[in-house]
């Protein structure tokens, strides 16, 4: 079905209009040089704490000369398992749901993935200001909201717990950092937006159908700070969501945002607090959207919570239930502290079904708890590993192949949503990444693996609002192998086939066999196939024959001709065959799919030439205006890449070791300078 752009898609927005004389004034030669606002000192032996329990917070430190979005390293793939999985196998499927056991709840819009944007980041991904939006990030929201109607972006992480609003900042930005001044430990640097941070979130609302979270502030509930949520509700209406009540509370006390005696019941405490302040509060009308408990379940489980009667308490003022984990951390080798985790050594763990089964175990119960109650489930911040990822895992061919595997067993496991986290240039496992400031005349964008996986379960589950999927343990349970299998409107529609194993000699291909009983096979099948030449790579990944381009190379528009297998049946044998590469993974779809004939979305946001760079955009407009039957040139808006602030901080929180704070000094970096245009 052709998507018909709708009226609010027609018009060029006038806000992005108002951004023509700014392009003008890009495109000129080289501006002088770049403003520089020092917003504050930070001492040079900065004490910081440094957790890898934690969920991430952004890691500005820029401690090795690659910045880590951009690593090169490449792993050796891990060796073919012994015993090896048998090479061929065949999944016997039923039809109908109906006789299927262990299905999911159905998966409602937003793509399941979502993404966690840290907050001191918002201004290099999404823009500097509501009139200067950028145009890769639309690109790439686009694309999931072709797929799956919508798209759901958290704005928040660690960096939301001092974030404060002010009426205006330099040079027009929305969003500025300082140091957070008193505070003998300091950590992460203070946020400082303004309300514009809102129009930029609502401006890109009526161009992509984003749905946002919000976070409230929460390190001081002596003195709430709601702006948040006043502004967010007012500006955001329908299109916010959900406001986070508390960031990990379970590692308050051991990061020293709270006392160390701290417990749940401290916290249970305080979101009834905070519930108060939002009833007294006439700027917040909508009162029973709290995403909560949010915990890193490094300090805390999710049963301590629920055993006190928290669900009790506060289900009629929630949205959803929330959680916050990553498998692991690399803190160590980002910033020398923690214990060391090679990367190499790491690499297998993420390679196996077991990954994604391992890292949910622990909320299985919470998960029953949240369908009993009738809300959401979502996994609000994830990724590969904490400390911003790891070199050669984060943004590799296998990392979208775990992504994948992780993502479809919280589906199965009755999660809702789940948000991958996206932090700076210094992270390596970011989904998608805007160019470093200073950059930004000669490189555009950065696709991370893990984007394809995004993409990938938003055409998974459709628009329908009824897919529920299941996993299969084909293969004799091989963990090397795993199986989905998805019904949409209670009958099969697509399974999902995976090959962990690395073998450049094609002798571990697998063929798996697809019947379904009674003589069900359909005389062809269609395959789309996410392919790349080893599970090490990074680059030249491509979904169903279509690709973002490597680093520095990404519009946000996919390039090159959807291509799309047709597989004969042997309706006689009763059986599909449908081979997958190892490494391979193959998204089968077993009936006529609108999702079929998705590549690069019908609605795009054109970036025009930069006249300056030697390395743009190497965008085929020739393919681009004919691969889908729509011009790419329908919106002729010129993206520029960032024109954000690049930031230089040695305050950086950090993750800490289990067992304690583990304070530690950094001298790498001393001053907290903000670069603006
Ligand atoms: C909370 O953060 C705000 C903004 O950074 C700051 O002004 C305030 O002093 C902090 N309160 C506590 C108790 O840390
Ligand atoms: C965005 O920033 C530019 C300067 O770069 C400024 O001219 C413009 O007014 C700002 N827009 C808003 C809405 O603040
Ligand atoms: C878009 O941004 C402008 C300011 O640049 C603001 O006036 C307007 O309300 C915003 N629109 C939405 C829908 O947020
Ligand atoms: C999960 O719930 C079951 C009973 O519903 C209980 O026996 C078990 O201890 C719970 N698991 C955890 C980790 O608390
Ligand atoms: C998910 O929910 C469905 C429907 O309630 C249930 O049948 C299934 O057992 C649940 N799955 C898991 C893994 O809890
Ligand atoms: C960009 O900034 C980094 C760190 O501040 C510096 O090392 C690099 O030389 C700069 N690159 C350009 C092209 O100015
Ligand atoms: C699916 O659910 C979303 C979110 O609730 C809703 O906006 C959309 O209209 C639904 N689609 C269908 C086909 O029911
Ligand atoms: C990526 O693909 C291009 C074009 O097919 C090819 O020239 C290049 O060598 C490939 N790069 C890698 C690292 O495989
Ligand atoms: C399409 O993809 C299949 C599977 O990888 C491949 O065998 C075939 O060569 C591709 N066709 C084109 C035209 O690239």
């Amino acid at each position: 079905m052709p998507t018909s752009p709708s009226n609010r898609r027609s018009l060029l927005p006038t806000s992005l209009l108002l951004l023509l004389p700014f392009l003008l004034f890009l495109s000129a030669p080289t501006p002088s040089a770049a403003q520089v606002t020092v917003y504050g000192q930070i001492p040079l032996a900065q004490t910081i704490s440094i957790d890898p329990s934690a969920t991430d917070a952004p890691v500005d430190v820029q401690p090795v000369p690659t910045l880590a979005a951009y690593d090169e390293t490449l792993l050796t793939p891990p060796p073919i398992p012994n015993p090896p999985p048998a090479t061929a196998y065949t999944l016997e499927l039923q039809r109908e749901a109906a006789n299927v056991n262990g299905l999911s709840i159905p998966h409602v819009g937003g793509g399941f993935f979502g993404y966690s944007v840290e907050m001191s980041v918002i201004n290099q991904v999404m823009g500097k200001n509501s009139s200067f939006i950028q145009v890769p990030f639309l690109n790439l929201m686009a694309n999931i909201e072709e797929r799956a109607g919508s798209v759901l972006i958290r704005l928040g992480g660690n960096t939301q717990e001092y974030a404060t609003m002010v009426d205006e900042l330099p040079n027009g930005n929305a969003l500025a950092k300082e140091d957070s001044g008193t505070k003998a430990t300091t950590e992460t640097p203070a946020v400082l937006y303004t309300k514009d941070l809102f129009y930029i979130a609502g401006n890109i609302s009526t161009m992509v159908n984003v749905k946002w979270f919000v976070g409230i502030p929460f390190n001081d509930s002596a003195n709430w700070r709601l702006a948040i949520a006043e502004n967010a509700q007012e500006v955001l209406g329908d299109n916010l969501l959900a406001m986070q009540a508390g960031n990990e509370p379970d590692l308050y006390a051991r990061h020293e945002k709270r006392p160390s005696d701290y417990t749940f019941y401290d916290y249970f405490g305080e979101v009834g607090d905070l519930i108060q302040h939002i009833d007294a509060n006439d700027r917040i009308p909508v009162k029973n959207n709290l995403l909560a408990p949010s915990l890193a379940t490094g300090d805390w489980n999710p049963e301590d919570i629920w055993n006190i009667g928290f669900l009790e308490a506060y289900i009629d003022r929630l949205w959803a239930i929330t959680m916050e984990h990553y498998p692991t951390n690399n803190c160590f080798a980002q910033f020398g502290v923690g214990s060391p985790q090679d990367p190499q050594t790491n690499f297998p763990s993420y390679l196996t079904h077991n990954a994604g089964i391992e890292l949910i175990r622990i909320y299985l119960n919470t998960s029953r708890i949240a369908a009993e109650a009738g809300k959401p489930f979502i996994m609000f911040e994830t990724n590969t590993a904490s400390c911003g990822g790891f070199p050669g895992i984060s943004d590799s061919y296998g990392a979208a192949l775990w992504a994948l595997d992780y993502g479809m067993q919280m589906a199965y496991s009755n999660f809702t949503y789940a948000m991958l986290h996206v932090g700076g240039q210094n992270v390596y496992y970011n989904p998608f990444t805007a160019p470093p400031t200073n950059q930004t005349a000669f490189n555009q964008w950065t696709v991370g693996a893990v984007y394809y996986s995004t993409l990938i379960m938003a055409e998974l589950f459709g628009k329908s609002n009824t897919s529920r999927i299941v996993d299969l343990w084909g293969n004799a349970g091989n963990v090397y192998t795993p199986s989905y299998a998805v019904y949409e409107n209670d009958v099969l529609s697509k399974v999902a086939l995976f090959n962990y194993v690395d073998d450049p000699t094609g002798g571990s291909d697998l063929t798996v066999g697809i019947s379904v009983p009674g003589a069900g096979v359909p005389n062809t099948i269609r395959v789309k196939y996410l392919e790349a030449s080893s599970v090490s790579v990074k680059t030249n990944i491509t979904w169903a024959g279509q690709t973002f381009g490597n680093k520095y190379e990404v519009d946000g528009r996919l390039r090159g001709e959807l291509n799309v297998t047709t597989i004969q049946c042997d309706r006689v044998a009763n059986v599909c065959q449908v081979p997958v590469k190892a490494p391979g993974f193959a998204l089968v779809f077993m009936e006529d799919d609108e999702a079929i004939s998705i590549g690069q979305a019908t609605q795009t946001f054109a970036t025009t030439a930069r006249t300056r760079s030697h390395n743009t955009a190497t965008v085929d407009q020739q393919v681009l205006a004919t691969s889908n039957g729509h011009s790419g040139k329908d919106r002729a808006l010129n993206g520029i890449g960032s024109t954000s602030v690049g930031s230089v901080s040695a305050a950086t929180r950090l993750r800490l070791l289990q067992g304690g704070v583990l304070t530690v000094v950094v001298g790498m970096v001393g001053v907290f300078v903000l670069i603006m245009r």
